[in-house]
């Protein structure tokens, strides 16, 4: 082998390697799919019951705040509702299953309250104070103020039971960009209704389940 097939050899090497260390790295973090609360296969763009697992309740939707009636909608906690509404992850590019570390948006779906602005959860400003910081309903798929994806939550409650995290990534839906912070989601009390926030605390702890219908 003469010195410039050598070196041309240990190019494609180095540069086989580096690119496998860096795929793993990126597909260790990424692309796991989300479980039901029964340990089944959660659907890409399916509707799905979000329980949160320390206060128990649901994710749901209210069309009053401070008893005046909106549309938009907000998104809110209701720790004494079992049933909740139903929410579909979309994924920016649809697969059959949906995968965490995937940026997607989150649907309502008709909230059957005469509200007919779009059903898309947004942020307004995720780094506003509430309630810029707050999610509602009214956003545009793709867009950067819908931009979320699905974590696996890091210490779950119960280990036999999956459990996640919603993040917001404004960036990450840009288009050429893909990095950039993500935002915890987590409740914060606004008008004493339990909301979903951008702020940066706690991250609240949920499972999917999947609806009896
Ligand atoms: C988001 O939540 C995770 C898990 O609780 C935590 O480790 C991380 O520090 C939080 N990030 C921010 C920006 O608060």
């Amino acid at each position: 082998m003469n010195t410039s097939l050598s070196s041309y050899v240990l190019i494609i090497l180095f540069t086989i390697t580096t690119q496998s260390i860096f795929f793993t790295t990126i597909t260790s973090v990424a692309e796991v799919v989300v479980k039901d609360a029964t340990g089944k296969k959660v659907l890409d763009n399916v509707g799905y019951g979000l329980g949160l697992v320390a206060s128990g309740g649901r994710i749901k939707l209210t069309n009053t705040d401070n008893k005046k009636k909106i549309c938009p909608l907000n998104v809110v906690h209701d720790p004494n509702d079992n049933k909740g509404g139903v929410f579909m992850f979309t994924m920016v590019g649809y697969e059959k299953y949906l995968k965490t570390s995937r940026v997607l948006g989150i649907d309502s779906g008709d909230s059957k309250t005469g509200c007919t602005k779009s059903t898309f959860w947004t942020i307004n400003d995720a780094e506003a104070k509430a309630p810029g910081n707050l999610i509602t309903t009214g956003g545009r798929f793709e867009d950067e103020n819908t931009c979320f994806q699905v974590v696996e939550y890091p210490k779950p409650t119960n280990p036999k039971v999956p459990s996640y995290m919603i993040q917001h990534c404004p960036e990450h839906c840009e288009s050429g960009s893909g990095l950039g912070t993500c935002f915890n989601v987590s409740i914060y009390e606004h008008n004493g209704v339990k909301r979903l926030s951008s702020v940066g605390t706690t991250p609240f702890e949920f499972v999917f389940y999947k609806l009896s219908t």
